[in-house]
C-alpha cells in the first residue's frame, strides 16, 4: 500500500476520532468521512509502519445510517465529523467508542450504555471562537480550520451555535477595515485581530464578544470598534479585549479587559443562575449539561450531609449545585478569575456551605489535612495525574465522581484507580458534542 492509491474498503468500526476502520491485506487504515457499513473508494493520504489514514473519494455502498448533512460546509469545515451520519447511530457509535476505550486502555470489562442524548442537536454549541485572518487581498475571514491544518474557512453560518453569532461575526468581518483593524497573519505574526471569541447564554440570551488582540493595549480605534459592535445588537450584553502578542497557538492571553458593559453572562443550571466569563471554563452545551449536573446532584442527594471536594471546579457549577445536599462542600480552582465569578455567585444565592480555593488541586489536597465523603473530578482532557489520584485517594473516604471530557483518559485514570483497589460502578456517557466525535462521560467509583 502506498501514498496516493486508491482502494475499495469495507468499513467495519468506527475509531475514537470518529473515522472509520477499515482492513486491507491485514493492515489497518483509518478513513475519514465513512461509517460503519459502508462501502467506499478512498485515497491513501499516509502510510507509518502500523496503520494507515485515508479519506473518502467516493462511497460506492452507502451504510443504511447515512443522511444528508444539514450543513452546506460540513465537509470542508471539520468541525462536525459525524454530521452524514443519523443522530441514533451517531450515538450508537460513541456508546462503542467508550466501550472499546474502556476496554483497551482500561483493561475495563464493563457495559457502557447508550448515552444521554444533547436535548438539542443544533443551535447547542454556546461558545464560539473563531480566528480572524487577513488574506493578501486584504480581505478578512473568520471561522474553522480545516481537519489537521492552520488553514482558516470563512463560516457564513454555523448551524450548531445561535444564529445571532454569525451576525456578530459578519458585522466583524465587514466593518473591522473601517476601524482600520487588520485580522491576524500566522507567518509573519503581524495583524491586529487574532480571535473572535463569543459566549452566549442560552436562559438570558445574553451575548459576551471578546476581541482577542495581537497587542498589550488597547488602541482608540479598538475603543470605537468595541462601541460599534456593542451598538449593533441589542442582546450584545458587554465587549471585552483580551491580550495576546504572544507567538503561541493559545487562543486566549493572561489580560482581558471589558471595555463596554458587563463582563460575564448569566446562564442558569438546574434552580442555580452562574456568571460566566470571557475565559472562564463553562461547557459549551448548557442544556446537556445540565443533564451532567442533574445526576451528580441525584448521586451526591444518596449521602446523608456529605462533605463534598468539587476539584477541577471551573465557577464551582458542581460544588453550587449540589450545596443544597451537602453538609459542606470545597471548591479548588486554578483560575482565579472563575473563583471571582463563583464567589458572586454564592453571595447572591446565600450559599454559606461552599469554600473556594484558588489553587492547583495537588497543592490543595496534600496542603488540605482532612478527609471527605465525596471527590468530584473534572479535569481538562489530560486527565489527572498519579500523584492527584494518590493524594485524591488519600482524601476521599467513600466514592469519586470522575466527569471526563476525554474517553481515553478517563480510561488511563480508572485502570490506575482500580489497581489501587478501587472498583467503578457505572459509567455513563453524555452527549454534549452532537455530530463530532467527543463525548463526555460520569463515572462513579467507590473507593
Ligand atoms: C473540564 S473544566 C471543568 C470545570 C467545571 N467543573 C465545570 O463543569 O464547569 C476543568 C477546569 O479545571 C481547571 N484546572 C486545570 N488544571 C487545574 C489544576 N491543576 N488545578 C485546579 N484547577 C485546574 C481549568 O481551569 C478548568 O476550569
Amino acid at each position: 500500500m502506498q501514498r496516493n492509491d486508491i482502494l475499495t474498503l469495507t468499513i467495519d468500526k468506527i475509531s475514537n476520532l470518529g473515522t472509520g476502520i477499515a482492513k486491507f491485506d491485514g493492515e489497518v487504515i483509518f478513513v475519514s468521512g465513512s461509517c460503519p457499513d459502508d462501502v467506499v473508494k478512498a485515497k491513501i493520504n499516509k502510510v507509518s509502519k502500523n496503520y494507515a489514514e485515508a479519506e473518502t473519494v467516493e462511497v460506492l455502498s452507502p451504510s443504511g445510517h447515512r443522511i444528508q448533512p444539514f450543513c452546506p460546509m460540513q465537509k470542508v469545515c471539520g468541525s462536525c465529523q459525524m454530521q452524514f451520519i443519523d443522530y441514533e447511530y451517531q450515538l450508537e457509535l460513541k456508546r462503542q467508542i467508550v466501550q472499546d476505550t474502556m476496554k483497551k486502555i482500561g483493561g475495563l470489562d464493563i457495559e457502557i450504555p447508550k448515552p444521554v442524548p444533547s436535548p438539542k442537536i443544533r443551535n447547542y454549541r454556546y461558545k464560539v471562537q473563531y480566528p480572524v485572518v487577513q488574506k493578501p487581498s486584504g480581505r478578512i475571514i473568520a471561522g474553522y480550520y480545516k481537519p489537521q491544518s492552520h488553514e482558516c474557512v470563512n463560516i457564513k453560518y454555523c448551524p450548531i451555535q445561535p444564529q445571532i453569532c454569525d451576525e456578530i461575526i459578519e458585522f466583524i468581518r465587514e466593518k473591522a477595515p473601517e476601524y482600520d483593524i487588520t485580522g491576524y497573519d500566522e507567518k509573519t505574526y503581524g495583524g491586529m485581530l487574532r480571535h473572535v471569541v463569543i459566549r452566549c447564554s442560552e436562559y438570558s440570551e445574553e451575548n459576551l464578544v471578546t476581541l482577542v488582540l495581537n497587542s498589550e493595549n488597547v488602541s482608540k480605534n479598538i475603543k470605537d470598534f468595541a462601541k460599534a459592535i456593542k451598538n449593533g445588537f441589542d442582546k450584545v450584553s458587554g465587549v471585552c479585549v483580551n491580550f495576546n502578542p504572544k507567538k503561541t497557538n493559545v487562543i486566549f492571553g493572561e489580560k482581558t479587559q471589558c471595555l463596554l458593559g458587563k463582563d460575564y453572562i448569566e446562564e442558569k443550571i438546574i434552580d442555580k443562575i452562574f456568571k460566566i466569563g470571557a475565559d472562564t471554563f463553562f461547557q459549551v452545551n448548557p442544556s446537556s449539561a445540565e443533564n451532567i449536573f442533574k445526576a451528580v446532584k441525584d448521586e451526591v442527594s444518596r449521602f446523608e450531609n456529605p462533605k463534598v471536594l468539587d476539584a477541577y471546579a471551573g465557577i464551582a457549577t458542581f460544588g453550587i449545585v449540589v450545596s443544597d445536599y451537602a453538609k459542606e462542600v470545597v471548591s479548588v480552582e486554578e483560575n482565579e478569575a472563575s473563583i471571582s465569578m463563583a464567589k458572586d455567585v454564592l453571595i447572591q444565592n446565600n450559599i454559606k456551605n461552599v469554600k473556594l480555593y484558588a489553587q492547583d488541586t495537588l497543592k490543595y489536597l496534600k496542603s488540605c489535612g482532612r478527609k471527605f465523603d465525596i471527590t468530584i473530578l473534572d479535569p481538562p482532557r489530560k486527565g489527572c495525574t498519579r500523584e492527584v489520584l494518590d493524594e485524591t485517594l488519600t482524601h476521599t473516604k467513600t466514592e469519586i465522581i470522575y466527569v471526563s471530557c476525554n474517553p481515553s483518559t478517563l480510561a488511563r485514570d480508572l485502570k490506575y484507580l482500580c489497581e489501587k483497589g478501587c472498583k467503578v460502578k457505572n459509567i455513563q456517557p453524555y452527549d454534549m458534542f452532537c455530530h463530532t466525535y467527543h463525548i463526555e462521560n460520569v463515572s462513579i467509583i467507590s473507593v
